[in-house]
Order: structure tokens, then sequence, then C-alpha cells
């Protein structure tokens, strides 16, 4: 659905982008014309996500970085604007999590989930921000990856849920704020998407069908999807979505509110006879 050139001129820096979900993004923005830099904290995946871009045709460079440190996102955001020009987006998706029982977390362990997620995403944001607001002739537009549970709680990721629902104020704080200065902020709230990173850390035995069952559409998510949507909001076709946030799980989250939601996921015909048979009898 997308032009070609759909991105042409931008200059995108991905948080996270050399796995998973940040990976799927960066290679979608360099296809439709992005030039795409990448930072995260390991240089292997970094490298052979560059590597991939730029055999392609794309314009692409990595900086190692640790959101977690101000200055480290300071010196990889120069490093990228001197290879590929002034950053126009942003796309916050690093982030760190696990699951573990509420009552069995340390100190250092919730601190290690808000570090990344919350104080990395303001960090970075804060930086891009005061780039773009230094430079008038400058538009900027910031996209957080968050999640459903950012509104809707959820148990044994703690950390990550109060992380994620601050993110998700930040969204809409400085989609007010900084609209003056042209920028605009989006938030995608993907459910399931199996990816290295999220099931070894977050998948137990058991869990994939259990989250299939749960899901209107019976299955997980594919990231080409989220790499779409997320191409779509940070384009110029997108340019009056600002402080929105888009859901991407394929209704999961409304399922789970839903006290009748699982009914519909049962063979239809053999409900149906179980509705009739329950009708009062004439
Ligand atoms: C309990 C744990 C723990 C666990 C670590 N800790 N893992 N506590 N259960 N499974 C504790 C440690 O004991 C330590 O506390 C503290 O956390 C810090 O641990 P470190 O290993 O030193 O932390 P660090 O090296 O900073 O690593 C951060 C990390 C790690 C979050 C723990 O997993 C990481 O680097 N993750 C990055 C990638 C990632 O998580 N990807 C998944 C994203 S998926 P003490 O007190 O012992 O010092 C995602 C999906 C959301 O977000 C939605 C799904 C639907
Ligand atoms: P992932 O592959 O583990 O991605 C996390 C990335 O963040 C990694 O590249 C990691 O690289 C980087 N990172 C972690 N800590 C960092 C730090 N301190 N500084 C810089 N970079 C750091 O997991 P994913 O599944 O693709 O997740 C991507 C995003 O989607 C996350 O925001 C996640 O919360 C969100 N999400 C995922 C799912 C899902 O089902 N997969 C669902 C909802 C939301 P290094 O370790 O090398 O630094």
């Amino acid at each position: 659905m997308f032009a070609e050139n759909v991105l042409a001129g931008r200059v995108v820096v991905v948080t996270g982008g050399g796995t998973g979900l940040g990976r799927a993004m960066a290679l979608h923005f360099a296809r439709y014309g992005a030039k795409v830099g990448i930072i995260g904290r390991r240089t292997e995946p970094l490298e052979a996500t560059v590597a991939d871009m730029t055999a392609a045709g794309a314009v692409a460079a990595w900086a190692s970085a640790d959101v977690r440190d101000p200055e480290s996102v300071h010196t990889a955001f120069d490093a990228l604007e001197s290879k590929l020009g002034p950053l126009d987006t942003l796309i916050n998706n690093a982030a760190g999590n696990f699951l573990s029982p509420t009552e069995d977390l340390s100190p250092n362990a919730f601190n290690a989930v808000i570090d990344i997620v919350l104080r990395g995403t303001f960090h970075c944001t804060q930086d891009f921000g005061r780039r773009v607001i230094a430079d008038e002739a400058r538009r900027g537009v910031v996209l957080n990856i968050t999640t459903t549970y950012a509104w809707m709680g959820s148990p044994f990721v703690l950390p990550s849920a109060c992380a994620k629902a601050g993110v998700h104020a930040m969204t809409k704080s400085l989609a007010v704020e900084w609209a003056t200065y042209g920028m605009r902020f989006v938030d995608v709230a993907p459910g399931p998407f199996p990816t290295e990173g999220a099931s070894s850390r977050l998948a137990v035995p058991g869990m994939d069908q259990l989250g299939k069952d749960q899901n209107p559409t019976g299955r997980f998510g594919k990231p080409e999807e989220l790499a779409s949507l997320a191409t779509y909001l940070i384009s110029d076709q997108a340019s009056y979505i600002n402080g929105a946030t888009v859901p991407i799980d394929g209704g999961e989250w409304l399922l789970a509110g839903q006290s009748f939601g699982l009914l519909a996921r049962m063979d239809r015909d053999n409900l149906k006879q179980m509705m009739t048979a329950m009708r009062p009898k004439k």
C-alpha cells in the first residue's frame, strides 16, 4: 500500500533497532526510503541489521548506546547525525522486561525495567526534542512502542506495566506541549508478537495456546504488521495524528474485558445450538 518513496528524505532513529520488532521496523523504514540509524547496547545485532539495510541499497548507521545514560544517548545521536543528517523521527522501542511475582522483586529489579523503559524513553525523547526545538526548520515525530497493558495493567510484569503507563502519559503530555515546535507524538500498543527477546523472558509452557485462545483472531501478530503501522504513523500521510494510541493486538485487550468475549472463539455452530436450546420454549 505504500509508495516506494513514502519516507524519502526522512532520518529515523530506532532504539533497540538491532533485534525483534525494532529491527523489523528499521528494515521497513529503510525499504520505504528513510535513512535509518539504530542504537542498542550490543554491537553485534546492530552491525548485522545495518549490513542488511545497506545490502538492500539503503543508507543506515548504528551507534552503541545505553538509553539509561543521557550522555551516551547524546553522543550516539551526534554520531548518527554526522552520518545521516539531522534526525527527524525517533522510535522509542528499547525495553527490558521479565516475569516475576511482585512480592519477589528486589528494588534493583524494579529499577532495571523502569530505568530502561521509562527513564530511557525520557532521555531519548528529551535529547531528540532539544535538537528539533533548536532548529526552527526541523519538524519531528516520536513514536513510542508501549503495550496494551499500559492501560490494562498486568500481573507478573509490574515494573513494565508501570513504566509503559508512564510512557503512555509522556506521549499524551508532549503531544500538546511540543506541538508548537512542529513535533507530533504517537503510541503503538502491541499485543503479543513472538520475538526472541520477549519469548525468552516472558513465555511459560502452555502460554502459546492460551494466548492464541484469548485472541479474537486466534493468532499472534507478525512483525511486518507492526512495521507497516509504524511506517504509516510516522509518514506525512498521518500528519494530523497527534497524541493517539493505536493498539495492534487482534482485539485481545477488548476480549479480556468482555464477559462473553470468549464465546466468540467457540465453534459457532455449537454455540448457536446451545443458545437456541437456552431459549424459552413457546
Ligand atoms: C526477577 C530479575 C530477573 C527475573 C533480572 N532480575 N531478571 N528479578 N526475575 N527474571 C533482577 C536482578 O536479579 C537484579 O536485581 C536486577 O533485576 C537487574 O538485573 P541485571 O541482570 O543486572 O539487569 P540488566 O543487565 O540491566 O538487564 C535488564 C533486564 C534484562 C531487563 C533484566 O532482561 C535485559 O537486558 N532485557 C533487555 C531486553 C528485553 O527485556 N526484551 C524483552 C522486551 S519484551 P538484584 O537485586 O539481584 O541486583 C516486552 C513485551 C511486553 O517488553 C508486552 C508483551 C505482551
Ligand atoms: P527485544 O528484541 O528484546 O528488543 C529490546 C531491544 O531493546 C533490544 O534490541 C535491546 O538491545 C534494546 N535495549 C534494551 N535495553 C537497552 C538499553 N539500556 N539501552 C539501549 N537499548 C536497549 O524485544 P521486542 O519483542 O522486539 O520488543 C520491542 C518493543 O516492543 C519493546 O518496547 C517491547 O516492550 C514492545 N512490545 C513487545 C511485545 C512482544 O510481544 N514482542 C509486545 C508488546 C510490546 P540490547 O540488549 O543490545 O541493548
